[in-house]
């Protein structure tokens, strides 16, 4: 099973577009896959699932991500980095269940000029350091809010190639 995760909790977030358009993609190459938002985390998760404590409500993520072999990541830009509630949540995620020894995709975001370049750096060496395999084809897309058209699709003949590539570089990785 892939599972894509939208790496903030922040609501109306970019990255749970991109990661709806990227289950879009993968659905229409015969690819099921199931979206995670940090939205969905309990509000009071740092207490209530850090070191060894665990919720009802965050067992069910955890389910799904223990079940999970291949993930993709949609990472926004957040001070220069990945966001801190990503972090968090990977430190709440059970060792080695969650991710060792599995498969990620990496794709930045950010509204500003650099599609997150040094936060997918960054969340890179925390995949490495899990043993979890980064498809080495990572995508960066700048100036979000001008990517999207009604229909929350990616429209620019760009981004529509490096997505679709990574996304088919992904399906055989
Ligand atoms: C706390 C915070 C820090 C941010 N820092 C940056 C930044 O360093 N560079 C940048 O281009 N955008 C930055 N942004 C804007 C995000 O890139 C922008 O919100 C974008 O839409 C992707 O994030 P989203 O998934 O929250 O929508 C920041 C946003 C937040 C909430």
């Amino acid at each position: 099973m892939i599972t894509i995760i939208a790496g903030t909790n922040r609501k109306d977030s970019y990255s749970l577009k991109v990661a709806k358009y990227y289950q879009k993609q993968l659905d229409l190459k015969g690819y099921g896959s199931e979206v995670i938002s940090l939205e969905s985390l309990p509000d009071n998760f740092i207490v209530s699932d850090l070191y060894g404590a665990r919720s009802d409500a965050f067992q069910s993520i955890q389910d799904r991500i223990t079940t999970s072999t291949k993930f993709v990541f949609i990472v926004p830009e957040y001070n220069g980095s990945f966001p801190g509630v990503l972090k968090t949540f990977i430190d709440s995620c059970l060792f080695p269940d969650s991710f060792v020894g599995k498969k990620a995709a990496l794709v930045g975001i950010s509204s500003g000029k650099y599609g997150n370049i040094r936060g997918v750096e960054h969340f890179t060496g925390v995949c490495h350091y899990l043993n979890l395999h980064t498809l080495p084809l990572r995508i960066h897309i700048p100036y979000i809010k001008q990517e999207l058209n009604d229909e929350l699709d990616f429209f620019k003949e760009d981004t529509l190639r490096f997505t679709d590539q990574q996304i088919s570089a992904f399906i055989a990785f």
